[in-house]
């Protein structure tokens, strides 16, 4: 199955999916709504093509998305992943690879959508937190799940703390979940997950 991989920043998802080789997965393209994306870098190097969709380029959302999608769409992948791209996408975007857009958000959801997940964790005084990998659907943050991780909060805590202990959960279930789905074992039915127990 060939995957296209979206980042916006450090992308050290992307990197644990690609360290990952998930056997039957090919990374056909890394793309970027930022040149500067340090992802791209590593990307690169592994001999992976890259592009770049700069969002301060196009007019609107609608333009971008559209852009966005010819993009990935010259690599026709199976499966394309959100890996910390942080642009909201259009609902038109999201309908056209429904079913195979998936994305990982640094909470426990439905708890914490949206921004700055660990300090609101933090605030509320939640004792557990963690990592989802959801469908994307049109509504932010709220597709249906696939994997979560949880990890304790513990008195001292503080942000970076907290992340980075998500951020190891996060290494280890997103390339959990496209193995799932390069493995056919992972669809989506409507607004419901099905994972089959063997290989399909
Ligand atoms: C991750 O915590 C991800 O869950 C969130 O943004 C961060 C991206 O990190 N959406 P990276 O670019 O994968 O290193």
């Amino acid at each position: 199955k060939s995957i296209v991989i979206l980042v916006s920043g450090r992308g050290s998802n992307m990197e644990a999916i690609v360290r990952a080789a998930i056997p039957g997965a090919r990374i056909a393209a890394v793309i970027s709504n930022r040149p500067d994306a340090k992802g791209l870098q590593f990307a690169a190097e592994q001999g992976i093509a890259t592009a770049v969709v700069d969002h301060k380029a196009y007019a609107d959302r609608e333009a971008f998305d559209t852009a966005l999608a010819e993009s990935i769409e010259a690599y026709a992948p199976d499966l394309v992943v959100l890996a910390g791209f942080m642009r909201v996408l259009t609902d038109g975007f999201v309908r056209r690879f429904e079913g195979r857009l998936l994305n990982i958000h640094p909470s426990l959801l439905p708890s914490f959508p949206g921004l700055h997940t660990h300090r609101r964790a933090l605030e509320a005084g939640v004792r557990v937190h963690g990592a989802t990998v959801h469908f994307v659907t049109p509504a932010l943050d709220c597709g249906p799940v696939v994997i979560q991780a949880v990890v304790p909060v513990m008195d001292g805590d503080d942000e970076e703390r907290l992340a980075a202990r998500v951020l190891v959960e996060e290494h280890r279930i997103y390339p959990q979940a496209v193995r799932w789905f390069v493995d056919g074992r992972l669809r989506l039915d409507g607004n419901r997950v099905h994972l089959a127990d063997e290989p399909q």
